[in-house]
């Protein structure tokens, strides 16, 4: 299972504003990760990205398997496109693994990501750069004393203004 994150941070490493805002996220990176995950067929968040994602008409995904991260309980309104779960990244790998998919596609937000991180399940991370900074906000990787090392694989302009950057993860 090729397990990717994809995140558009600004240049100094935010995904959201502290208020849970991402209205600095460009179209060129929304189409790009959409395409991606689409391609996946998956989508794995965080209980407050969906929280957001639903906010925003954007949930669920109705062209991809959705689960949802939360040691909640969520009632499930949206039918088998969906599912809330608190079992760990280690076994989500392995539903979808059980599902047929190839690719498991992690979507954030930043306490999502650390999770998978410190279990070393990622290898690799696509990062587009908003050119935007923000003097506080949500962290790409919540904090921990997470250490990696990337191997850079491709550097993409997606606009005139907005560089991707795509990672190895180095185990
Ligand atoms: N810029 C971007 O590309 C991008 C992409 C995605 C999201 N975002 C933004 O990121 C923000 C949210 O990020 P965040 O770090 O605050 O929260 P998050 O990672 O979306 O959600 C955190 C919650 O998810 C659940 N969770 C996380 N890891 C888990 C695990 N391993 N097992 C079980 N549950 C787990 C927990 O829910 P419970 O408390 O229910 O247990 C935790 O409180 C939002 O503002 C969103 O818009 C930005």
């Amino acid at each position: 299972m090729r397990v990717i994150i994809y995140m558009a941070i600004t240049a100094n490493g935010y995904i959201a504003k502290e208020d849970g805002n991402t209205s600095f996220v460009s179209d060129a990176s929304w189409n790009s990760w959409d395409k991606l995950s689409r391609g996946a067929g998956n989508l794995i968040t965080g209980r407050k990205t969906f929280k957001i994602d639903l906010a925003d008409g954007n949930f669920p995904y109705l062209d991809r398997f959705n689960v949802v991260m939360t040691s909640q309980k969520i009632e499930n309104k949206w039918g088998n496109k969906v599912i809330f779960t608190d079992i760990s990244p280690k076994e989500v790998l392995e539903v979808l693994a059980k599902k047929g998919f190839k690719t498991a596609f992690i979507g954030g937000g930043g306490e999502l990501n650390a999770s998978f991180m410190k279990e070393s399940l990622v290898d690799e991370i696509y990062l587009d750069i908003e050119p935007v900074i923000f003097g506080k906000g949500i962290k790409l990787f919540a904090e921990s004393d997470l250490e990696t090392r990337l191997e850079l694989l491709e550097t993409k302009m997606l606009s005139k203004n907005l560089i991707q950057l795509h990672y190895k993860v180095i185990k």
